[in-house]
């Protein structure tokens, strides 16, 4: 199974503001991450950002898919929504290869993507450029200590002053 990280960042690699706020990401990367999700059937999440999505009612397009919650407190939700916790990155891999999906997308936020990273886990990743600079914010993994090498894959510009860049991660 391929495992996906995707994540809409400032130029300089926040993925969030100091409160969490998002509203610097475009319609075009909300899109986008839309899109793929359909695709792949799928999207894993920390359980902080399964709380502000349900919070902000961001759940547009994501009614049919499975929304895995990875959390060591896992909890009843009471919506139509197909969602199901796990209790690590892997076991929600596992969850989601028994659902006979192909693909795994990992949608944030920082802490669940450091985990994703630091376990080796990510074979690919779409980052979205979004046109913002901030001083500071929620950086793409947290202030986890690794590194990696990218293999680039392909660029999209995809609204006016934004790029995808797609990668590989390196093995
Ligand atoms: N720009 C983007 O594309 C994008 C996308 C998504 C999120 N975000 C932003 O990211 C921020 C949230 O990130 P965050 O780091 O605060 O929270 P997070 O990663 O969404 O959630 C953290 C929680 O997930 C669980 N978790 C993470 N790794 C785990 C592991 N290895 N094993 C078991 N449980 C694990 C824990 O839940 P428990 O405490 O319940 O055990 C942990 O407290 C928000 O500001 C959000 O807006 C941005």
């Amino acid at each position: 199974m391929k495992v996906i990280l995707y994540m809409a960042m400032t130029a300089n690699g926040f993925i969030a503001k100091k409160n969490d706020d998002v509203d610097f990401v475009s319609a075009a990367s909300w899109q986008s991450y839309r899109d793929l999700a359909a695709r792949t059937g799928n999207i894993i999440v920390g359980r902080r950002t399964f709380d502000l999505m349900q919070k902000a009612g961001d759940m547009d397009g994501l009614e049919n898919i499975h929304i895995v919650v990875v959390s060591a407190h896992p909890k009843d939700v009471a919506d139509p929504l197909m969602v199901s916790f796990a209790d690590s990155p892997r076991s929600a891999l596992q969850y989601i290869e028994e659902r006979g999906l192909k693909e795994a997308l990992v949608a944030g936020g920082a802490t669940l993507n450091a985990s994703f990273l630091k376990e080796n886990l990510i074979d690919e990743i779409y980052l979205d450029i979004e046109p913002t600079l901030l001083g500071a914010g929620i950086p793409l993994a947290g202030n986890s200590d690794f590194e990696k090498s990218l293999k680039l894959l392909g660029t999209k510009q995809i609204s006016e002053n934004e790029i995808q860049l797609h990668y590989q991660i390196k093995k």
